[in-house]
């Protein structure tokens, strides 16, 4: 027999691009909505009373004033730094020496790999998370152990093994022939098996020979279909960096550029510090740009230009840099994007930092036909909200003459109190 559920609460979905068209024509809400979801897509969207009526046989969950949206998407994170997120007061390079490094070296163990992984999911799926982006270490036992505990939840989930030959410590190196040979049989092993999808991961050019660069760039030719992840111009010391190791290279993200490592299916971390070559290159082929706000204050890394390269119409998404972010919660990664907006010149609306989170983050994805909104054909991976989690919060939003100052509250102020619900695939999470 057939799985349907309605959910009733109220509704938020995304006809539009908000940076782009007025918030009113890009969004859609229903303050009395429903969600019907049949073995585990989303089958329709409405008002509640006409889905109840159309649907009587359906199974019903009533979130009462609960908001239902798309879950998020966290489109650039380290599953490996759960255990070392928010380590004191290192920038970036001594940063990745002191905790990052010595953490990925433990993922030696495939048990504690495991144990992360899970570690990980379960945090994530607290707080309204239901797809990640994530490096893995160069282990490929790291890459196995969040597949693994991504399919054991349904999770849509898009991973790879990081590579890096150089610049880093001993135990903590593959080479560009290893790097090449474990990243083909990983893809071949987990892109496109039930929702996983596998990124080509290139650490970043510091810790990549251009061997080792060429080789990827080698296999992202071979397998077209797949994502590409890495960073570019996070800080200002990291970009002299690159351009003392790469002579040749007209700017950093020439470094990928000129070994297959830039296309429409690449995602960029960070991109904060760009030339205006990397700007107009990166537009020009469609890149996506990933920001991890409170990545780049906590590491002391920047400010990411968002109203500008919306502007120029650049793909971005957005996400929590785990463990170099200091969250693992969108919410809180909203709220971090928005003080970035303000220090910038653009007060971002909280229709447009909720687009960022779930249809922005899908689109960098390019998986925005499956996921990212509350729309017929995707998949029910979805977040409740409670928008009177806190004390504080609920005074603000007794206040609210619409959904937007309804919701403001709980993107500032919001943590996993704020999460009523998460679904997975049709599933609520237990
Ligand atoms: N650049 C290269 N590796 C990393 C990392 O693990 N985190 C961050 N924030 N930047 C990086
Ligand atoms: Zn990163």
């Amino acid at each position: 027999m057939e799985n349907v559920q309605l959910l009733l609460g109220q509704t938020l979905s995304y006809h539009g691009d908000p940076f782009h068209m007025p918030v009113e024509d890009a969004c859609r809400y229903e303050r009395r909505g429903a969600v019907l979801i049949e073995n585990g897509i989303i089958a329709a969207v409405g008002m509640a009373d006409k889905l109840r009526s159309d649907y009587p046989q359906a199974q019903i969950t009533d979130y009462g004033d609960g908001l239902i949206t798309a879950g998020f998407i966290d489109a650039h994170a380290h599953y490996p730094q759960t255990a070392i997120i928010s380590s004191w007061g290192k920038r970036l390079i001594d940063w990745l020496n002191t905790y990052t490094f010595p953490e990925e070296m433990r993922f030696d163990d495939p048990a504690y790999g495991a144990e992360i992984a899970d570690r990980y999911l379960d945090l994530t799926a607290a707080n309204g998370t239901t797809t990640i982006a994530s490096f893995c270490t160069i282990h490929p036992a790291s890459v196995d152990a969040l597949f693994s505990a991504a399919a054991s939840r349904n999770m849509r989930i898009v991973a790879g093994k990081t590579c890096m030959d150089r610049n880093a410590p001993d135990g903590l190196r593959d080479t560009a022939k290893s790097a090449y040979d474990d990243s083909s049989t990983l893809l071949e092993k987990w892109h496109d098996r039930g929702r996983a999808s596998y990124a080509i991961t290139p650490r970043f050019s510091p810790t990549s020979s251009p061997e080792q660069l060429e080789a990827l760039g080698a296999l992202w030719v071979k397998h077209p279909d797949c994502l590409m992840q890495t960073h570019l111009s996070e800080q200002l010391d990291e970009i002299e960096w690159v351009a003392e190791l790469f002579p040749e290279a007209r700017d950093y993200l020439d470094t990928y550029e000129q070994f297959g490592l830039l296309g429409e299916r690449a995602m960029f971390g960070h991109a904060i510090h760009l030339k205006a070559r990397e700007r107009d290159r990166l537009r020009e082929v469609n890149a996506a740009l990933i920001h991890c706000p409170t990545s780049n204050t906590f590491i002391g890394s920047g400010l990411f230009d968002i109203g500008g390269l919306m502007a120029l119409g650049h793909r971005i998404g957005l996400a929590t840099d785990t463990g170099g972010g200091s969250s693992f919660s969108m919410l809180r990664t909203m709220a971090a994007a928005y003080e970035i907006g303000q220090l910038t010149g653009t007060s971002l609306h909280p229709a447009q930092l909720y687009w960022l989170a779930t249809v922005g983050s899908a689109r960098a994805l390019h998986l925005d036909n499956r996921i990212g909104n509350l729309a017929v054909g995707h998949e029910a991976d979805l977040v409740v909200l409670n928008l009177t989690s806190t004390p504080a919060i609920a005074q603000r939003e007794a206040r609210a003459e619409d959904l937007w100052q309804s919701l403001f509250p709980t993107i500032m102020m919001g943590d996993d109190r704020a999460i009523t619900a998460t679904w997975i695939n049709g599933t609520a999470r237990p």
